[in-house]
């Protein structure tokens, strides 16, 4: 059976903001570490950072980069991290169980963003497990007050004249997380949350705050927790967050390919309940989304080595190293297509992470950058998901899945830019069928197909490795036409799709 829509430029859900296209650094495994930064590299720019990693970013597309994690954040001393490198102290870290050296730290990763392009924003995260209010007005005046008290000047003496304007702050990381260093019961979090957003605020009313909901829409307290901290902070924040990671779970691969379906009603849920309180508060306020934690990870292999006693304090170990098949990719991209079609509420967003580290980009030390599976439909997202998110309502067949129930074979979205071309995503779920797909072009003046990219293999688990940087490629769909205002066109098997029309 055929999968259909209808697109018309009258029916929309809003504007992407370009920080849907964030990702997220960590002092974390290899990240930082013989990731972005690696003097000892030939690639290395004076500042240490690999400049074909650099590369990489930026052909991604990333915007907003949030840091410095994490669970690494709720032990973070921010000041280990500024100063004369030799100065730095070699700290342990809890959360990852390895020494952080501090080589690279606050003042690196704003260079860093600047070396990546005007489109880099940071996404500071606060220390809200181990530290509290006055650690962060602390931080926030030495990065953001210009000139002439202790701390902004302290920067400028680090050779940090300018401040670095940091805008989008996070109140801690997973604080409902009993895995979280300084962990919190909701209340407790809440007033803490409260009262540092109260505080930064008399330093600058202009800061956008993110505070933390929760880290899965299957933690316990899931719901409870954001209507306990929204009624504590709804006029202190701008943003309450969302994390979700996805893998197959006994081998069920059918599930894992609509884990968008988890992820778009975990969007949904944090929105009713963020309205909820909005209305018992009688607020016009409106609190968006964050979802800053997202991806396709194999956690189960991390909480296999988690707690063995390899893991002893080392100097950024190969840690959360997925390697990503085609499958993977394709269920990263119906992700992409989940925080699409919610544009109008999920105003930033960040893949996790970006380097190494459950990241689209991995590195050798010495060696080599290259692009895994899910690197091409985050940067093709990226180019072409800019503009006004249309509404798209599919037809779609079904197939049955053991967690979902029923699912759409077809999970879809499109963006119309502003010149008037339209990008349509598309995944086609089916591991065995080609899907047929008819897309009505209504009131949109579209006549012809610029690209049909397409995301697919004979073997759904190749991969690129370094010894086959390039083994997975996007390539060209076949016999993709408009036909009497209808865009026609036949998805491969388990495949990612991008129809540019024009
Ligand atoms: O991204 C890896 C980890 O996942 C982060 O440190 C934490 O916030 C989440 O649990």
């Amino acid at each position: 059976r055929t999968a259909r829509f209808t697109l018309d430029p009258a029916f929309q859900v809003g504007e992407v903001n370009p920080r849907l296209f964030g990702s997220f650094v960590e002092h974390l495994g290899r990240c930082v570490y013989t990731g972005i930064f690696e003097p000892d590299h030939p690639a290395a720019d004076e500042a240490g950072l690999r400049t074909d990693v650099l590369e990489l970013v930026r052909e991604l597309g990333v915007t907003t980069i949030r840091y410095p994690g994490g669970n690494f954040v709720s032990g973070y001393k921010w000041e280990d991290s500024v100063g004369p490198v030799e100065d730095r102290p070699r700290r342990l870290d809890l959360a990852w169980r390895s020494t952080e050296t501090n080589r690279f730290g606050l003042s690196e990763y704003i260079a860093f963003l600047k070396k990546i392009g005007p489109q880099a924003e940071p996404m500071m995260a606060l220390n809200l497990g181990t530290r509290g209010v006055a650690e962060a007005l602390e931080l926030q005046e030495y990065a953001n007050h210009p000139a002439g008290t202790a701390l902004s000047d302290l920067r400028a003496a680090h050779g940090d004249k300018d401040p670095f304007g940091i805008k989008l702050w996070c109140l801690g990381n997973e604080m409902d997380g009993p895995w979280q260093t300084g962990h919190k019961t909701a209340t407790e979090y809440g007033r803490i949350a409260a009262e540092t957003a109260r505080a930064m605020r008399q330093i600058d009313p202009g800061v956008e705050l993110v505070a933390c909901g929760s880290s899965s829409q299957s933690m316990p307290t899931f719901a409870a927790w954001e209507a306990t901290i929204l009624e504590e902070t709804y006029d202190l924040v701008d943003h309450i967050s969302l994390h979700a990671y996805y893998q197959p779970e006994n081998g069920d691969i059918d599930s894992f390919l609509a884990s968008a379906v988890d992820m778009e009603s975990f969007i949904e849920n944090v929105i009713a309940t963020a309205d909820h309180v909005g209305a018992k508060l009688k607020s016009k306020k409106k609190i968006n989304l964050s979802f800053d934690e997202w991806n396709v990870w194999y956690i189960s292999k991390w909480h296999e080595i988690e707690n063995s006693e390899t893991r002893d304090w080392a100097e950024a170990p190969r840690l959360l190293e997925d390697n990503y098949s085609v499958t993977d990719a394709v269920v990263f991209g119906s992700l992409l297509i989940a925080l699409l079609r919610h544009a109008d509420r999920v105003t930033v967003a960040c893949l996790a992470q970006l380097v190494n580290v459950i990241a689209p980009i991995m590195t050798e030390p010495g060696g080599p950058a290259w692009r895994q599976t899910t690197f091409f439909p985050f940067a093709q997202a990226a180019k072409y998901g800019r503009g006004r998110v249309l509404d798209v309502r599919v037809d779609s067949p079904t197939y049955e899945t053991q967690k979902y129930g029923e699912a759409d074979l077809l999970h879809a979205t499109a963006v119309r830019a502003e010149d008037g071309s339209v990008t349509v995503f598309a995944v086609n779920r089916s591991r065995t069928e080609a899907l047929p797909l008819e897309v009505a072009l209504g009131g949109l003046d579209l006549s012809r197909v610029v690209e049909h990219s397409v995301l697919a293999d004979a073997d759904p688990d190749a991969r690129n490795t370094l010894a086959a940087p390039e083994r997975v490629v996007p390539h060209t769909g076949e016999d993709t036409s408009i036909e009497g205002g209808v865009l026609k066109s036949v998805l491969e098997p388990l495949s990612w799709n991008v129809i540019r029309l024009g």
